[in-house]
């Protein structure tokens, strides 16, 4: 039997809590980073979803990881890049804990949280706090790390001996040692650019880390809030197949159009299916 083509992308027009296209345990590894609670940016899309205060977004959230747990398949895992808020509430300038209550909403949902990994974004302003920092008590400190959530649905997962697929992905010694390092430090936050409007591109080299380090050569890689797609080229240069949803008409757009031209820049070979198209 030939084996089964690696490095396809699909992509579908949807809501992260409705994964309607995709079948229970059909996916190996969620690769993902949603809208972050109470950033501004969001505001818009999490009212369009109906969630205007924290509580609500975070429910709008907690409902993706109850899909993305229920398309993983046993021993798959999920991984999600997300970074707290500051802001102003009722009571003032304070921290909305976003990584906190991802823990807490994906373990509720029937995850296993494991070791998280922080990514310290480099800044090009080394000095910049809020307040006044020479004078105590009221400044604050900057917050200039994101958390790499990692969370595994029930146990190991487990594979024949010696097998080809887990042998062809295999890591370096340098890559094994550097990337399961629980501070990345070496990673460059990468420009804001605008699609449709909406933006927060994380750099490729975190997918890429993250897919090498959690899936093996043919397996299928989520993204349910895809965005640019930068997980999704990751996952199929990685010889993963992609699966990427997005809610956002006009990103969803971009990333078809982006899709059609890395199709024609690579074999020409129809790689990229739409069924929303
Ligand atoms: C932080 S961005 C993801 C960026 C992506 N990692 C990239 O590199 O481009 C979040 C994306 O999720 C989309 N989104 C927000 N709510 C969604 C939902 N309920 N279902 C699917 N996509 C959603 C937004 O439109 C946005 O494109």
């Amino acid at each position: 039997m030939p084996a089964p083509p690696t490095g396809t992308v699909q992509l579908y027009p949807g809501d992260a809590r409705h994964l309607t296209a995709l079948v229970d345990h059909s996916v190996q590894l969620v690769v993902t980073s949603p809208p972050y609670p109470m950033i501004p940016q969001w505001d818009l899309l999490f009212a369009e979803l109906g969630a205007r205060e924290y509580p609500a977004m975070l429910r709008v959230l907690e409902e993706a990881w109850a899909e993305c747990h229920r398309v993983l398949v046993e021993g798959g895992l999920l991984a999600v890049v997300i970074g707290d808020a500051l802001r102003s509430g009722e009571d003032g300038f304070r921290l909305w804990p976003n990584h906190a209550e991802t823990l807490v909403s994906a373990t509720r949902v029937g995850f296993r949280p494991l070791p998280y990994i922080l990514w310290k974004k480099p800044t090009n302003k080394p000095n910049a706090f809020l307040g006044s920092g020479f004078l105590p008590p009221n400044a604050y400190v900057t917050l200039d790390c994101e958390y790499i959530l990692l969370f595994r649905k029930g146990g190991l997962r487990r594979f024949p001996a010696h097998d080809p697929r887990r042998t062809a992905s295999r890591l370096s010694r340098v890559e094994r040692d550097r990337w399961f390092s629980q501070v990345w430090d070496d990673v460059r936050g990468t420009p804001q650019r605008r699609t449709g409007g909406r933006t927060g591109a994380f750099p490729p080299e975190i997918p890429h880390r993250l897919v090498r380090m959690f899936s093996v050569v043919g397996d299928t890689v989520l993204d349910p809030f895809a965005g640019t797609g930068t997980t999704l080229w990751s996952a199929a240069d990685a010889g993963r197949n992609a699966v990427g949803v997005e809610y956002d008409t006009s990103v969803y757009r971009d990333l078809v159009r982006e899709a059609v031209q890395r199709r024609r820049a690579s074999s020409g070979v129809p790689r990229v299916t739409d069924p929303g198209s």
